[in-house]
This record gives C-alpha cells, structure tokens and sequence, in this order.
C-alpha cells in the first residue's frame, strides 16, 4: 500500500515537474523513422522525459536479449506519439494518476498518425494497443515492464 502511494507520488510529481535531458532527446530522435520526427518533437516536455526513462530502463535490463532491447527501444521512442495530437493537460495527468483514467486517445490518435506517416501497419497497430491489459502480444506485455515503470 505505502509502495503504491509513493510510486503514484512519483508518478504524480513527474508529470509536473518534468526534468527533460535535451541533449539526450537529441540523440535519441536520431534513431527515430525521419517521418515522424516532426510529430515526436511536437510532445510535451514531461512525455519526452518520460519516453528517455523508459529507454533507460530497456537499456540498463542485462536480461535483455540485443535484438529484443533494439526492437523494445525504437518501439519505446514513438510509443507515445499520438500525445504530440492529445495533448494532455496537467489537469488531465494528475485526474489519471488519481482516478485510473483511460489512455486510449493518445494510442488511437498514435495509430492513425503513424499509418498516416509511415504505412508501417506493425507499428501503428503496436500503438494501437500498447496499453491493453493482460495483453496477448508478448512484444506488449514485456514492454508494459518498462513504460509502466517510467
Ligand atoms: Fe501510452
Ligand atoms: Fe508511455
């Protein structure tokens, strides 16, 4: 009990006070489909950082096959997306933390963003459902590890 409330705490804080590393988003975009840069610069301060954290903890994981860690972080860089088009507000990530609100607009408006940019059906379905739980895809699940960490 006292675990969840710190972590929904930290959870709560991050999405205020977000500490983004710019160098380091930068560097990351490097690795990102050039269609979509534009769109993933479009995001918020506090999801860039997010996005950096989970990349960080796929990184530092040593059980990590390396081709599963590559597949798992280009994943992790454009999860997001589709809140560069949501946008949600500070009101909207607090009531979440709090009250266990639904992501699905951010993962639909995702879906549709990056059918429309790139035509790469695998990944726009990926975002499509990367917050259905349980999740029957075990690329997902193992990377809801991550993300719901972050
Ligand atoms: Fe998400
Ligand atoms: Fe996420």
């Amino acid at each position: 009990m006292i675990k969840k409330i710190l972590y929904r705490s930290w959870q709560f804080y991050k999405a205020i006070f977000p500490n983004l590393n710019k160098e380091k988003w930068e560097n990351t975009l490097i690795k990102a489909d050039k269609n979509l840069i534009p769109l993933l610069n479009q995001l918020g301060k506090a999801e860039k950082a997010h996005t950096l954290r989970v990349l960080a903890l796929i990184e530092k994981d040593k059980s990590l096959d390396s081709e599963l860690k590559i597949e798992l972080s280009d994943f992790a860089i454009v999860h997001d997306i589709g809140k560069a088009i949501t946008k949600p507000s500070i009101f909207f990530k607090v009531a979440k933390v709090l009250l266990k609100l639904s992501s699905d607009a951010h993962c639909i408006a995702g879906c549709r963003a990056v059918w429309h940019l790139t035509h790469n059906k695998k990944l726009a379905l990926r975002i499509l459902k990367h917050h259905i739980k349980p999740n029957s895809d075990s690329f997902l699940k193992t990377f809801q590890k991550y993300d719901d960490q972050a």
